[in-house]
């Protein structure tokens, strides 16, 4: 760990174990922890690792800067690398909170530039500025880390060695609602509601520009048009910033003119999804067989699981928080100890390393597996 990091080290761990383990989602072993409408749900403690002196100290300092910790997927993947961290005490976890904000952004990386830590996590949502950041890593002599945004160019990585980004594969998941929709739309002729003989779509974005909005929603258009589906786009691109309660608004507001022409609704994220189905069911859909409407989402959030079963949501991708803080963690880990970063040395089940890019594989999620699409934000083995 560097000097300046360990004097800083005691008073960061208050501040941040204050901030951050005071809420924390709840998670019952083998069951996603999640909680409505992206707010935290029950408490739990995180505690930080202590040495001998009581001191927070474990080898090396990693400050973490989340784009919102009110987002649902990165609350769970947020409080699990703090338990991680807390169980294993190598690495020590310090995190900040951008609230979806560049400059807030910005600022928390020049603290924690400030205090010399060993790495920067950084959830980017900057994505104008990607190789200036880099630089800027690069300057510090730092190593940094990507984490569930768009990754650096080669250039960027061919620059320094001490880069790397950990992210699903955004396209399995806009590939597996599109399949989902078009299997649904072939077998059930009456979901073409107008009769128009085309799949009309609303499509919700999360933040604009963001790597996995962006690729969500071509490569679901792209899987319905592969599949011979004549698509059209009702609304163009709804901005939704992921959340829940603007895709709720906007959908309303949709139904207003469109409530009898809207085929399906393709989501980015199982929160805007789960906004859709309230609005939907204010405009009386989802009152009975017949006013059932397709609505696809990502993550496999508790509450996007609990919408497949209460038949409501088509269908989610399964991108686990857990899988991703854990690889964020190991990629530290292994670096921490001078080792490479390798598919076999992270040794995680759907993860694969391509260079110094992380990759986190996506599975389909239905009525047929949910069951099954569980994890355990205590779940601290990497
Ligand atoms: C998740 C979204 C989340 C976003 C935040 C995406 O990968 O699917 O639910 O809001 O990341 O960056």
């Amino acid at each position: 760990m560097k000097k300046k990091a360990l004097a800083l080290l005691l008073g960061v761990c208050m501040v941040t174990m204050t901030a951050c383990g005071s809420k924390a989602p709840e998670a019952a072993s083998g069951t996603p922890a999640q909680e409505a409408d992206g707010a935290a749900g029950g408490e739990q403690e995180a505690e930080a690792p202590a040495d001998g002196d009581g001191a927070a100290a474990g080898e090396a300092v990693a400050g973490v800067v989340w784009y919102n910790f009110a987002d649902t997927f990165i609350s769970n993947a947020r409080q699990t690398l703090i338990n991680i961290g807390a169980a294993d005490g190598t690495i020590t976890i310090t995190d900040a909170d951008s609230t979806n904000d560049v400059s807030t952004q910005t600022s928390n990386m020049n603290n924690f530039f400030t205090q010399g830590v060993d790495y920067l996590v950084l959830n980017n949502i900057n994505t104008g500025a990607i190789s200036e950041i880099c630089d800027q890593i690069l300057d510090e002599g730092c190593y940094g880390i990507f984490a569930n945004t768009d990754t650096p160019t080669d250039e960027d990585f061919a620059k320094n060695d001490k880069l790397y980004s950990v992210s699903s594969v955004a396209t399995q998941s806009g590939t597996i609602m599109g399949e989902a929709l078009a299997e649904y739309w072939k077998a059930h002729p009456e979901a073409d509601r107008n009769g128009n003989g085309k799949l009309d779509y609303v499509m919700l974005l999360g933040i604009q520009g963001h790597y996995d909005t962006t690729v969500r929603s071509q490569y679901s258009v792209q899987a319905l048009e592969d599949a011979g589906i004549e698509v059209n786009n009702i609304g163009g691109e709804i901005i939704c910033d992921y959340s829940r309660a603007t895709a709720q608004e906007k959908v309303a507001a949709l139904l207003a003119n469109y409530s009898d022409d809207i085929d399906a609704v393709i989501a980015c994220n199982d929160d805007m999804a789960l906004g859709a189905i309230e609005a939907l069911k204010a405009g009386g859909f989802f009152a009975g067989e017949d006013s059932y409407l397709p609505v696809c989402g990502v993550d496999a959030t508790v509450n996007g699981c609990q919408a497949i079963k209460d038949g409501t949501l088509l269908v989610t991708a399964m991108n686990n928080p857990v899988t991703l803080a854990k690889a964020i963690y190991k990629v530290m880990y292994l670096t921490n100890n001078g080792e490479e970063v390798t598919t076999e040395t992270i040794g995680l089940e759907g993860v694969s390393v391509d260079g110094h890019r992380v990759w986190l594989d996506y599975s389909p999620v239905t009525i047929e597996n949910v069951d099954q699409a569980t994890y355990d934000i205590n779940d601290t083995a990497f």
